[in-house]
């Protein structure tokens, strides 16, 4: 495994891998790729274990962003633990980790924005005004660095996801966006660095989030499809310290909000436990939530 921390570096030994593989594939090896912002768990691991299983030449990046973090937001709290990720990433065979800094990601007087529209709103977009700006501006720019076949994002982040399935596809980036099951802690907590914050108390209290997701799907498959009711469902197993950002039926594509739940529509949640803010998401009538 190597470990790059400019573009210019990236891309000599990305050519040099492609070219060594091709000689002893005798075809174009496929490029996968997983962007992190560290701290990996297994749901990271997760992704990661897909794209070795799926692609010839794995690379990950891991970089924490500021441009998608606001200012009430403490970017220099972020958990860094690059030497356990790289760890973890050579353990899993994977062949670059892309680990720039900010001057090698951002001009100092950058201009150029990247701006998804209406889908990045709402739900997180709402109470994490720029956010999205800052993660599709990140994944753009690491897209035409990486130039990867395939590219590999939890469901976990569920808008996360269709901001950028949406992003490659309104922007023609050459690459098939891939989603990953959502990974999860024994009692259903969604894996997630912020876990580390909560106490053993307040994980038990986050459990119930997941709780409330399931006896939504499970009233779904029941028959029930107001959204309203649903949502009833789900607050009922909620445990009182779980303060509700939202918890909304959406359309799983234009997450426009559902007041009658469809097959395959996405329950989307976010709450605070305590100072930690969560968010998860479960999708109607599907047996692939979670994985294995
Ligand atoms: P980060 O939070 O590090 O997550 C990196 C990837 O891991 C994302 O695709 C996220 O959805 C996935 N992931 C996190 N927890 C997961 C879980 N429990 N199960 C499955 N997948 C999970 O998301 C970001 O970083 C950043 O916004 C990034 C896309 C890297 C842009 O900066």
């Amino acid at each position: 495994m190597q470990v790059v921390r400019t573009i210019a570096e990236f891309l000599r030994l990305k050519r040099h891998l492609c070219r060594q593989d091709a000689s002893e594939k005798l075809r174009r090896p496929s490029v996968g790729f997983v962007p992190t912002m560290g701290n990996l768990h297994d749901g990271h691991m997760a992704l990661i274990r897909r794209m070795q299983k799926d692609d010839d030449i794995g690379v990950a990046s891991i970089f924490v962003n500021p441009a998608q973090f606001g200012p009430a937001e403490d970017l220099t709290k972020y958990p860094r633990t690059l030497e356990d990720d790289l760890r973890k990433c050579d353990e899993a065979g994977v062949h670059l980790v892309f680990v720039p800094d900010e001057s090698e990601m951002y001009h100092p007087d950058r201009s150029t924005e990247v701006a998804v529209g209406e889908i990045t709103d709402r739900y997180c977009g709402a109470s994490r005004p720029g956010h999205f700006d800052g993660v599709s501006l990140v994944v753009a720019k690491l897209f035409n660095i990486v130039q990867p076949d395939r590219a590999y994002f939890g469901l976990k982040d569920y808008q996360q996801y269709r901001v950028i399935d949406r992003m490659a596809r309104d922007l023609d980036f050459p690459l098939e966006v891939v989603p990953c099951p959502t990974v999860r802690e024994w009692n259903g907590l969604a894996m997630s660095s912020r876990n580390n914050y909560l106490s053993p108390e307040e994980k038990t209290v986050a459990s119930t989030i997941y709780a409330g997701l399931c006896a939504a799907a499970i009233a779904f498959n029941g028959g029930v499809s107001d959204a309203a009711e649903l949502v009833r469902k789900a607050q009922a197993e909620l445990d009182d310290a779980v303060k509700l950002e939202y918890l909304e039926v959406a359309h799983p594509e234009t997450l426009e909000p559902r007041a009658v739940a469809e097959r395959g529509d996405v329950m989307l949640v976010a709450a605070k436990v305590g100072a930690t803010r969560l968010i998860d998401n479960i999708i109607l009538g599907s047996e692939t939530n979670n994985a294995d």
